[in-house]
């Protein structure tokens, strides 16, 4: 089993209210009970921005890190109704941002805009968590490949700091569905968004990627075989903390 820091990252969506607290402190007992572990995982929790504050003054210890799911692509404050800036998040308490998930890619989300998203909230120092993944149709025709390639060059310029990013490869067809990739496909995908790293960010090391789509306790272990993974962004399963949990300890069985 890997010894490598594997990232477990819970992706909320517009789900949680005050009382999901309960979940964090679940998932903290487990850590306490479970120190050795803990040492090799790093757990990030993604909630909606009314939850940031509150649960920032509640976490008690850093295991458990706080992010959010979006922001507005404005830098600090302006005129835009309705928009959270990465400033605005960084203040509440956020450490992480989810940004180019295939959600906010349906509602309006372009390369270009999550270009500035991750450039403001790189200014803020957050850490980004960058969604990339192809459709159904992009898949079945071929392209998976190049629309990968193009989502990262068009949205990472060169002088970022890759170190400061860490990759999720969410094939869209995979959220939500139940439905996963076969693991040579996955294999050779997550390869592929390494290299391009590599090459583009002229860097030696790899960046961290993980997978997201309809990982939950029951599927985890078959993607504890495939070692290019380095964590994963899981959606619904994360609401609970059982499911959370029980994906983390079936991962080290
Ligand atoms: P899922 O969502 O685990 O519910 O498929 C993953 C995600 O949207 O990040």
């Amino acid at each position: 089993m890997t010894n490598k820091l594997m990232y477990f990252i819970g992706n909320w969506k517009m789900f949680g209210d005050f009382n999901s607290f309960k979940i964090i402190n679940k998932i903290n007992k487990f850590n306490l009970r479970n120190k050795a572990l803990s040492k090799k995982i790093k757990i990030i929790l993604c909630v909606p921005n009314t939850l940031i504050y509150p649960f920032r003054k509640k976490l008690k210890n850093k295991f458990i890190s706080l992010g959010a799911q979006n922001c507005h692509y404005g830098d600090v404050h302006g005129p835009f109704t309705g928009g959270v800036s990465a400033h605005m998040l960084k203040k509440a308490g956020t450490e992480y941002i989810i940004l180019g998930h295939s959600e906010t890619r349906l509602d309006g989300d372009t390369n270009q805009l999550i270009k500035k998203k991750i450039e403001s909230s790189l200014k803020q120092k957050l850490k980004v968590i960058f969604c990339i993944g192809e459709t159904l149709k992009e898949k079945n025709k071929g392209k998976t490949f190049s629309i990968l390639r193009k989502q990262i060059k068009d949205s990472i310029t060169k002088k970022f700091n890759p170190k400061k990013i860490i990759f999720a490869y969410e094939p869209v067809w995979s959220i939500g569905t139940n439905k996963i990739l076969k693991s040579n496909d996955l294999k050779k995908n997550i390869k592929f968004i390494k290299e391009v790293c590599k090459k583009n960010f002229k860097i030696k090391k790899s960046p961290s990627v993980l997978y997201g789509g309809s990982v939950n306790d029951k599927n985890i272990s078959f993607f504890s075989s495939i070692k290019e993974i380095d964590g994963f962004l899981i959606g619904g399963a994360s609401q609970s903390s059982k499911k959370f949990i029980d994906i983390i300890k079936n991962y080290y069985k």
